[in-house]
């Protein structure tokens, strides 16, 4: 059975076609340029964007797979959490597709996806391995920073999150503080930079590191940040950029890896799942890599570098799951979005 995916969550239009856990083609346009000169994603810019671009990135996806729709069986969407007028975009072509061209219809969770996108395999099968439940997952992106316990396809509990700003928003708001208002996203800047920084330059307290719970949080650490360098002269800011993003990185991700381990130690799960955009970060999935080793455990991550962020794919293989316990969409006219959809 082929699936045709859409994922437009925020600022992605993300068309793929997959078989199973296959990526069988992928179409993208990026709205980042679009984004950068404002500093952050303008909701009217990428409403504009997404409507301009579905159609074309469609069509792609379908010839990069040599498919027609006639092939597709069914189609899944990405109904939430996002951007409510981006995701309004994807939902109401999906609909019309399956409409007009009597397609079954899926509608994905996109941190559901985030997850599948660890799971997700090549046109060939690889990378090929069986599903072993439970897994404990870790997901970070710009708007959720979430432990999941995953007991089996579509069975989530979420144990433990932020308490306010997610890990990827709390690393794009560091960029601008460290390096300018207008940057956007922070999160491979902060990356690039804490290449060539000692982290140990200024020593940021971790925020959640006495409480017992699994929660985490940022805006502290942000605040902290803030402080910091509104304590310095221009010139010494940007002589220590390296090391202030290497000091707030480290912060931000051992809060993440502490409570990470916390919910290991409490559930006795050692197999760990991390997806999201700021699993794109190489030091985070050495930091993740490292403690589950300790652990003898196993660590999942984004099977390519096209699954970190936001894409389609993951929404299709995703899919395929519900497909297999019949959970389509019932009338095509009941779907809706949901910006603010949990796990
Ligand atoms: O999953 P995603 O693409 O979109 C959402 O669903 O939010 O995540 C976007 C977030 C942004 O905050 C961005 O700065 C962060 O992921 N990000 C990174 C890296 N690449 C993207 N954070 C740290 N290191 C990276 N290399
Ligand atoms: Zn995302």
């Amino acid at each position: 059975m082929k699936i045709l995916a859409i994922d437009t969550a925020c600022d992605e239009t993300s068309v793929a076609v997959t078989t199973g856990r296959q990526v069988l083609s992928t179409a993208q346009f990026s709205q980042v340029v679009l984004h950068k000169q404002w500093g952050g994603v303008v909701p009217i810019i990428a409403k504009r964007a997404q409507e301009e671009h579905i159609q074309p990135t469609i069509e792609m996806a379908l010839k990069r797979a040599r498919v027609s729709l006639d092939d597709i069986e069914t189609i899944a969407v990405t109904f939430g959490p996002g951007l409510a007028i981006a995701l309004g975009v994807g939902i109401d072509n999906a609909k019309e597709l399956a409409t007009a061209h009597h397609k079954k219809l899926i509608a994905i969770n996109h941190m559901e996806g985030h997850i599948y996108s660890c799971f997700a395999q090549n046109s060939k099968g690889n990378p090929d391995f069986e599903f072993k439940f439970p897994y404990l997952v870790l997901l970070v992106s710009g708007g959720h920073t979430e432990l999941v316990l995953m007991k089996d396809h579509g069975q989530y509990e979420v144990i433990g999150k932020t308490l306010d700003d997610a890990v990827g928003e709390a690393l794009d708001k560091a960029a601008r503080i460290i390096v300018d208002e207008m940057v956007y996203p922070g999160g491979p800047i902060i990356e690039r930079l804490a290449l060539q920084g000692n982290d140990t330059f200024i020593h940021f307290t971790r925020p959640m590191a006495r409480s017992n719970n699994l929660h985490m949080s940022y805006s502290g650490l942000k605040t902290a940040l803030f402080n910091t360098v509104r304590g310095m002269s221009d010139q010494e800011r940007v002589r220590h950029m390296h090391d202030l993003a290497a000091s707030f990185q480290q912060a931000a991700f051992d809060e993440l890896v502490m409570k990470l381990e916390k919910a290991m130690k409490k559930y006795k799960i050692y197999w760990v799942v991390m997806g999201g955009g700021v699993s794109a970060n190489i030091h985070l999935r050495k930091m993740v890599r490292k403690l589950v080793q300790r652990y003898h455990g196993k660590a999942f991550f984004p099977t390519s570098p096209k699954l970190y962020g936001d894409n389609a794919a993951m929404i299709g293989v995703a899919a395929h799951f519900h497909a297999q316990r019949g959970d389509f969409v019932d009338t095509i006219d009941s779907l809706e979005r949901n910006a603010r959809a949990g796990l």
